[in-house]
């Protein structure tokens, strides 16, 4: 084992009104999202992924994407983030005014076509298209990552071959994504050390979901290999509905709770992500989130 210390700050995204909100089965009302994105602004959260701009056929949750974006003020320290898939995507997204992109590369070919109904190989070309034609700070997401629903392992050459690609392309910042939450810790520090020498000079950035309990594990590796940002959805809420069986993001107020308790800079306020946490439960309809903090309290108190 490597005994290197952890970074000394890391950026903090939040997912939840995106990530989380797209595979509840209670839908939220317009004024409900943006009152989550404006929480996680006051709370110091200065990227939030407030919304994506895909088929509202495909994600119903997602419909009021340019009304949610619109009620949502520009301004500094406000990083108001968008999931893209297609050039119809970055349109609406573009037209609406968002500030920054993150465009989604499925590592593997079933869950890509199931996703998006694109191919690997056909995604890659509509995202050098997509990130050619604007001018907004660009991440791509490589989803499947660390597992696929339905091809089982992903080799992690196949992974490091496409960030190689994407960073080819010019890109902002590169995702590693364990969609389905099978990932571990040594296999997340490999990943993230593999992006330093197939996309030098890219931001890094890693996204867990807490399917079997690996996931605040995985954001400590992440943090030890230097990864630059951590996304994570308040409660813990989230999924993708086109993975079977996928479920919760890691939590913010939990994973804030273990970064500042190592003595990680994350510029977020803990006792208003726990709030925000609560707020939102109540909002979902009172069953209890995923995440520990909402329940266990901000200790010491
Ligand atoms: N927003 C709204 N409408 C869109 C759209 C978008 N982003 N992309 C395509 N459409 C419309 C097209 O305009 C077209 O409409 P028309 O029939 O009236 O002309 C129709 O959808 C079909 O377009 P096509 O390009 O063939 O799309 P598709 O049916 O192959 O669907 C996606 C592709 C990407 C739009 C769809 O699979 C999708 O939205 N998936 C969501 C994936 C997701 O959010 N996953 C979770 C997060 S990773
Ligand atoms: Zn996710």
């Amino acid at each position: 084992m490597s005994h290197e210390p952890a970074a000394s700050e890391v950026e903090i995204v939040e997912v939840g009104p995106r990530d989380g909100l797209q595979n509840e089965s209670r839908e939220l009302s317009t004024e409900a999202k943006v009152d989550l994105v404006e929480r996680s602004f006051a709370a110091g959260l200065g990227r939030v992924e407030v919304t994506s701009f895909v088929h509202p056929r495909a994600v119903p949750a997602m419909a009021d994407a340019e009304q949610v974006l619109a009620g949502v003020a520009a301004g500094p320290g406000r990083v108001r983030s968008a999931l893209v898939i297609n050039q119809r995507g970055l349109d609406r997204a573009t037209a609406a005014g968002v500030d920054d992109l993150n465009l989604v590369l499925v590592a593997t070919e079933t869950f890509s076509r199931r996703n998006q109904r694109m191919g690997v190989a056909e995604t890659l070309a509509e995202i050098g298209r997509l990130v050619a034609g604007t001018g907004r700070p660009v991440c791509v997401t490589i989803a499947a990552a660390f597992g696929c629903p339905f091809e089982g392992r992903v080799p992690e050459a196949t992974v490091l071959d496409l960030a190689g690609r994407v960073a080819d392309l010019g890109v902002r910042e590169i995702s590693l994504a364990d969609t389905i939450g099978v990932g571990t810790p040594d296999q997340v520090a490999r990943l993230v050390r593999g992006l330093d020498e197939v996309a030098p000079g890219v931001r890094r950035r890693a996204h867990f979901h807490n399917t079997r309990n690996t996931g605040y594990a995985n954001a400590v590796a992440a943090l030890e290999a230097g990864i630059d940002a951590l996304d994570a959805a308040t409660g813990g809420i989230g999924g993708c509905p086109f993975a079977p069986g996928a479920t919760g993001n890691i939590a913010t107020e939990d994973l804030l709770y273990l970064l500042h308790g190592m003595g990680v800079r994350t510029g977020v306020d803990l006792a208003a992500v726990v709030d925000n946490a609560r707020w939102l439960q109540e909002r979902l309809g009172g069953a209890p989130v995923p995440g520990q903090l909402s329940r266990a309290g901000v200790w010491p108190a």
